[in-house]
């Protein structure tokens, strides 16, 4: 059997493979309530066969949604409204974990095919917050807006609405939380020097402008479960020479490990418009950045950029560089890709199936 169809366990939840669906927004929410399109689209990577689906960047509060389109956790009816998308992909054999988020200065953002810029408030925008005042980016077209610079008040309501978004995710089913400390929202603005500039116990060294972090952590950890996993995305490089580099997030990394979360998912980029986005051409190199963590900090890891083929998931895999692969736009061309993954690599296809595909289309997928 290969690595990438061997059964893999993180404290009580045993995953059938380890390939995850990387969390990707879908925009089809309202007031913050997962829809039909989800049940599909969720549905669908179940069915597909991945061991792991995480759900796209859900916010914790209102105001910390990218756009009016995400979802989030603020409220009852949205632990309602997930309920059967995780009854079906469940049910399906796959573990469903979300991504809990705050968007901070990248809030209040149009969804991207109708034009991805910032709302102003009289388009239906918000207010939004970052660790300091400086807007994200003027886009050529409009100025992003400026945000209010946080007080320590206000981080701790930030911390607070992560774990009641956090018991609102365990009460609605999921098995799996990601902390979402990437790509320019709100814990990786404070982590990154490009955006942090204050000067206070959360700014300045890096152990201080990681402390919104490693403080979120551990009130998450106040609410979830100790024997389910708890994992942190980290944009491992800002990809250029004032911002993070690789050491910096293996050092954070470490701080991690030593708080108990369980496995960090290597990702880059998002912290300014020069410090490229989550889906640049150089994050095939992630694996790798993926691989240092693992090798120097002993934590499992997650590695994703530009995964499409079997056998380079498995020699990911093989090479000790991560613990699972996600894969985001190669299931969103193919739900079905880990069948055919494990045909390729001589694995037992028909696990996979539902009984009738099973019956009817077998080793064939
Ligand atoms: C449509 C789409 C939506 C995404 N939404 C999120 C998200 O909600 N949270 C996140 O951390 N990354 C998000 N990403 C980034 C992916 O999780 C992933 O890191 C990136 O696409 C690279 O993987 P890939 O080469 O397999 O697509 C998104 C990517 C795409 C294409």
């Amino acid at each position: 059997m290969s690595l990438l169809f061997s059964p893999f366990s993180i404290k009580s939840i045993t995953f059938r493979n380890r390939i995850g669906a990387a969390p990707m927004c879908q925009y089809q929410a309202t007031d913050g309530l997962v829809s039909d399109w989800h049940q599909a689209h969720i549905g669908a990577l179940a069915m597909g066969g991945a061991g792991l689906i995480i759900m796209e960047a859900t916010a914790v509060r209102a105001d910390g949604r990218i756009t009016p389109g995400c979802p989030g956790l603020w409220n009852e009816q949205q632990i309602e409204a997930f309920r059967p998308v995780l009854k079906f992909a469940q049910s399906q054999g796959c573990v469903m974990g979300i991504q809990l988020a705050h968007a901070g200065r990248k809030a209040s953002a149009e969804i991207p095919w109708i034009s991805g810029t910032h709302l102003t408030d009289a388009e239906g925008g918000w207010p939004t917050i970052s660790p300091s005042p400086e807007a994200f980016d003027n886009d050529g077209k409009r100025l992003w807006k400026a945000p209010k610079a946080m007080t320590i008040t206000d981080i701790k309501d930030i911390q607070t609405a992560f774990v009641q978004a956090s018991q609102r995710a365990l009460k609605a089913g999921f098995e799996y939380i990601e902390i979402h400390a990437a790509h320019g929202y709100l814990l990786h603005s404070f982590l990154s020097p490009l955006v942090n500039k204050r000067d206070d116990q959360y700014g300045g060294t890096l152990a201080n402008r990681a402390r919104m972090l490693l403080e979120t952590v551990q009130a998450v950890q106040t609410a979830w479960p100790s024997d389910l996993p708890l994992g942190v995305r980290l944009s491992m490089t800002d990809w250029i020479e004032q911002g993070l580099q690789v050491e910096d997030l293996v050092e954070v990394a470490k701080w991690l490990h030593e708080l108990g979360v369980d496995i960090v998912d290597c990702t880059t980029g998002g912290a300014t418009p020069d410090s490229r986005s989550s889906i640049n051409s150089g994050i095939a190199q992630q694996p790798d950045m993926a691989g240092q963590v693992r090798k120097q900090v002993g934590i499992m890891t997650q590695a994703v950029g530009e995964i499409t083929d079997a056998q380079q998931a498995e020699d990911i895999l093989q090479s000790g560089k991560a613990d699972m692969v996600l894969l985001a736009r190669q299931l969103l061309r193919d739900p079905y890709w880990p069948r055919h993954a494990a045909k390729q690599l001589g694995d037992d296809v028909a696990s996979l199936m539902p009984p009738l595909h099973k019956l009817f289309i077998g080793k064939n997928p």
